[in-house]
Parts: C-alpha cells; structure tokens; sequence
C-alpha cells in the first residue's frame, strides 16, 4: 500500500502527517504541496519542534510539487482541506480512479471536516492532536 499526504505548503501538516503515520504502518508514505512554494525546504521549524517534542522526527522530509503522476504511483491520497481536494482533483488524469479522500474522513469523532492550517493558526500542537486521531483511523483502516 503506498500512500501520499498533500497539503499546501507540504512543511506542516502533510509532513507531519507522514511523519505520524510513518511510525504506526508498514504502508510506503510521501508527501507533497499543491504548491510549489518550498519545494526542497524541511519542515516548518515550529512545526518540526512541536512534532519532536512528542517523538516524532521530521527533519528527513523534503517538500515537493504534487503532479500529476502521484495519481498512478500512489494506492490513496489523503488531502489535509478542501482546497487541498480541488488541487488535487484539477490534476487527475483522463481515467484515472485512484481514490482521494480527506485526511478528516478518519477521525469522524473530531468533528472537523479540514485539518486546519498551523501555519496560519499557528496552533501546532492542535495539528498534531488532529493528525494523530486521523492516522490512527487511517491505520486501523488500512493497516
Ligand atoms: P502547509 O502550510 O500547507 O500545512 O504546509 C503552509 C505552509 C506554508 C505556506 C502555506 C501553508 N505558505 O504560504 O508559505
């Protein structure tokens, strides 16, 4: 099972989520931005301290652009907001079937439908509390 993380800026929440996710499955993980803003910067530092300090080590990541051919590399690709959805979807090939679903959709008991951007809100720590719920729903659903 291969699985890609998108989100904006790919140095807070999708790194993050690969991050977390990476230490509770034996699925292949990346990540990527619907931008290409940072492409080859590591995660955000304050998002890569608030990360460490729950054991989580972030500073291998690189960001890339997502394009269009994640679409027949990956199994699923987990968006972290809508907008992150619609880049994503603009993408996709002729033909193309392979699932994209929110990152959210895991964690319905959370209530939130987006993983609200940390680096706008500059609630790291609530990322996190998210992006653990969510993964582990998405472990308990694909292993
Ligand atoms: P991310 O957050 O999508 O969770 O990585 C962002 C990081 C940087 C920017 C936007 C969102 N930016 O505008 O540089």
């Amino acid at each position: 099972m291969k699985v890609l993380f998108v989100c904006l800026g790919n140095i807070c929440r999708s790194p993050s989520a690969e991050g977390v996710f990476r230490t509770m499955s034996d699925a292949e993980t990346d990540s990527a931005g619907t931008s290409g803003w940072h492409v080859g910067d590591a995660p955000y530092g304050p998002m890569q301290k608030a990360a460490k300090n729950r054991g989580y080590d972030l500073s291998d990541l690189r960001a890339r652009a997502f394009v269009a051919q994640d679409f027949d590399r990956f199994d699923l690709i987990i968006g972290m907001d809508d907008s992150n959805l619609q880049n994503i979807e603009a993408l996709r090939p002729v033909g193309n079937e392979t699932p994209v679903v929110c990152f959210t959709d895991y964690a319905p008991s959370s209530g939130m439908s987006e993983v609200p951007d940390p680096y706008y809100t500059r609630d790291f720590d609530g990322a996190l509390d998210l992006i653990e719920a969510c993964a582990k729903g998405l472990q308990a659903d694909i292993g």
